[in-house]
């Protein structure tokens, strides 16, 4: 699979392919975060696994299949792959060709324990910063980024970097937090993206709070208004531009009560009060 700019990633003892990764402060910020989150060995990565497939997937699921048609000839990229619960199944359903990319180098250690378990042989693990990927020109058809791209400060330069790898035809998926009305119950600890208020409210987190609160959940994060993300796509030559609510189910463990979860949802299903939107462009 000639997929890989060897020369900037070498293949390490654990089978893993690593690239030089130096981050800027924001992206620091964001790696300590997710180190704690997915801080998983085997057996935690298993029962997350069957908690995401049993309470999220198929929500997900909806969505991916609409807007791309897998064969088994697909390169799928998974950037920010963490557990990669989204890649597994497209291995298994379509057998697409797998290449996840994380800086968690310990996720993709136990991920790559995981796959050996299941007899998986057609995937890459890389260990990189995904603004600068060790992946060829137009070698990739389809990009899915679950809640990944808002931890970057400079979100044109990702976009720009996933229409570099996307072969023409190809489609790049991303969820990203919404600035709807559900962001108020983030206004702690989410940056807007919007013209302002986001200088605001990095100096705050940045520089007066150094860090300490975004660390403590999800990194340094920003949320996107539908103008924000159409005109990002537009601007790095993306076309067929989608972009709408990201509905999924909350997990049984944080809410079990069926009509609490059944209002949740609905929430979650319009562009003024969801807590994600999805946008998929194409090459
Ligand atoms: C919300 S998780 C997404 C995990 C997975 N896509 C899913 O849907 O379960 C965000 C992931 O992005 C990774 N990440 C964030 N910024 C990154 C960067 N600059 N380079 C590589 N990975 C990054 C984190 O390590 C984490 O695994």
């Amino acid at each position: 699979m000639d997929i890989l700019d060897k020369t900037k990633t070498k293949l390490d003892k654990n089978g893993i392919w690593v690239t030089n990764v130096s981050l800027l402060e924001e992206e620091s910020v964001s790696q300590s975060a997710w180190e704690k989150i997915y801080n998983y060995d085997l057996k935690k990565l298993v029962s997350n696994r069957e908690s995401f497939n049993k309470d999220k997937l198929a929500d997900h699921i909806v969505y991916i299949d609409d807007s791309y048609k897998f064969t088994s000839q697909t390169n799928y990229l998974e950037i920010g792959c963490g557990p990669a619960y989204i890649g597994e199944y497209l291995m298994k359903t379509h057998n697409c060709y797998f290449i996840g990319v994380d800086f968690n180098y310990p996720m993709l250690l136990t991920l790559k324990k995981y796959f050996n378990t299941k007899g998986y042989k057609k995937y890459l693990l890389i260990y990189a910063d995904i603004n600068d990927m060790p992946i060829k020109n137009n070698t990739i058809d389809y990009i899915y980024g679950g809640g990944v791209i808002e931890h970057l400060p400079d979100t044109n330069h990702i976009v720009e970097e996933l229409y570099r790898v996307l072969r023409r035809g190809g489609v790049a998926f991303n969820t990203v937090p919404a600035f709807s009305l559900w962001w108020i119950t983030r206004c702690f600890n989410n940056i807007p993206s919007l013209k302002g208020i986001r200088k605001i409210f990095e100096f705050m987190h940045l520089k007066l709070l150094k860090g300490r609160i975004l660390e403590k959940y999800y990194g340094y994060e920003l949320s996107f208004t539908v103008n924000n993300l159409r005109n990002l796509h537009k601007k790095s030559g993306f076309c067929d531009i989608k972009i709408g609510a990201f509905a999924f189910h909350p997990s049984t463990n944080k809410l079990k009560n069926v009509l609490l979860r059944n209002l949740y949802y609905k929430t979650q299903t319009s562009i003024f009060t969801t807590a994600m939107y999805f946008v998929s462009a194409k090459k």
